[in-house]
């Protein structure tokens, strides 16, 4: 059932091999025979009224609203701007003049963006939340809900939530600019995307043996590490890192790669593992030269590279889908790699210390 491991030893590894599914599952529920997003027309008038979209979330789920941002810049067209709850709750930013608040939350119960959302409301915005959990408080205390279909996820470190929540990003991104028929999204074939998606997922989840290999080699005897990225490699790179650190205890930190040789390349040192993401043709070759900045300060580099972009060395190479939704198989290798150095380590995989799988206090 959904809420066994059935064969497997912990439940992140089965979540993380759930993910082509989810993507199958999302395409069928959300999207129409032509490949439209089916979306409530209320939902996407309201939008529509809006100048600005702000995303507020916490953990994976901020991740995942750091992607969405360029999902909808590009295909929708509306400035977004992305804000950790914790932070929004108490720093408030100036506002634009309409804004519409869109919460992402798996659980749907975090108590940092719920006080958002109280606020929000009081103040009379619209909200929409993102949560993989129907009657989840704030999928009822906003006006609007988008459910993740991604199933019980169970570990605590989140993997399905997140890939599904920027398919979801992806699908609403296009229904509000097919409804302005920009371009971006009228002639972005997201069906047929997502079909891609799920099928390299599948490819990647298929080499786990490979990212175990990689795990003992470079991981499971360091004390720090690096993902770094430029773009949305760079908000892949956060995700990946947050990934090691909740259930490897490495530290691990996701860095812009431009930025790493204006202070943080001080850290590097013999074997450090610092790993590129590169997935973006405008960017791989800036971000393949600061790893050779590392690689001599003595770091092991590992690449995670899309097959349009890869060269004989490369490590790890992920299928090509369109470049807006590379995270979403991106952040595979990473997930297992993260996996990997827990179980090596012999650590409970499930339930990391210090950690609870959804945080009600503030
Ligand atoms: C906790 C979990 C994280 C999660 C975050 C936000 O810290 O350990 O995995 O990303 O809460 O949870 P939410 O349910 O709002 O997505």
């Amino acid at each position: 059932s959904d809420t066994d491991k059935g064969t497997y030893p912990y439940y992140m590894l089965k979540e993380i091999d759930e993910q082509p599914n989810v993507m199958r599952k999302l395409s069928s529920e959300y999207l129409n025979e032509d490949g439209s997003p089916e979306i409530e027309e209320d939902l996407l008038k309201s939008i529509k009224q809006a100048d600005r979209l702000y995303i507020v979330a916490a953990g994976t789920s901020y991740h995942a609203g750091l992607v969405g941002k360029n999902l909808f810049e590009t295909m929708a067209q509306i400035p977004t701007e992305v804000h950790v709850a914790s932070e929004f709750a108490y720093n408030m930013p100036l506002l634009s003049k309409n804004p519409f608040f869109i919460f992402l939350s798996q659980s749907g119960e975090t108590a940092d963006s719920r006080e958002v959302l109280v606020n929000v409301s009081k103040a009379g915005y619209k909200s929409l939340t993102i949560t993989n959990v129907a009657k989840s408080t704030l999928s009822r205390e906003s006006n609007y809900t988008l459910l993740l279909h991604a199933g019980p996820e169970i570990s605590v470190a989140s993997t399905k939530a997140y890939t599904a929540q920027i398919a979801v990003e992806a699908i609403l991104a296009k229904g509000l600019g097919e409804a302005d028929q920009i371009k971006a999204a009228t002639e972005f074939n997201l069906r047929q995307q997502l079909g891609l998606v799920a099928t390299g997922m599948q490819t990647i989840v298929d080499e786990k043996e490979k990212m175990n290999q990689l795990s003992k080699d470079y991981f499971v005897n360091a004390s720090k590490s690096f993902y770094i990225g430029r773009g949305i490699d760079y908000f892949v790179s956060l995700e990946a890192a947050l990934k090691l650190k909740e259930i490897s205890y490495i530290h691990a930190e996701g860095f812009a790669s431009g930025e790493l040789k204006h202070g943080t390349i001080a850290l590097i040192e013999d074997k450090t593992p610092v790993i590129g993401i590169i997935t973006q043709k405008n960017t791989s070759n800036l971000t393949r030269s600061n790893l050779e900045e590392t690689m001599a300060r003595g770091s092991k580099a590992i690449t995670i590279v899309t097959k349009a972009l890869a060269k004989e060395d490369d490590d790890i190479i992920i299928p090509d889908v369109n470049s807006m939704l590379t995270p979403l198989l991106s952040v595979i290798p990473a997930q297992l790699l993260a996996y990997y150095t827990s179980l090596n380590k012999g650590l409970d995989v499930d339930h990391p210390r210090n950690l609870a799988k959804s945080v009600t206090v503030q």
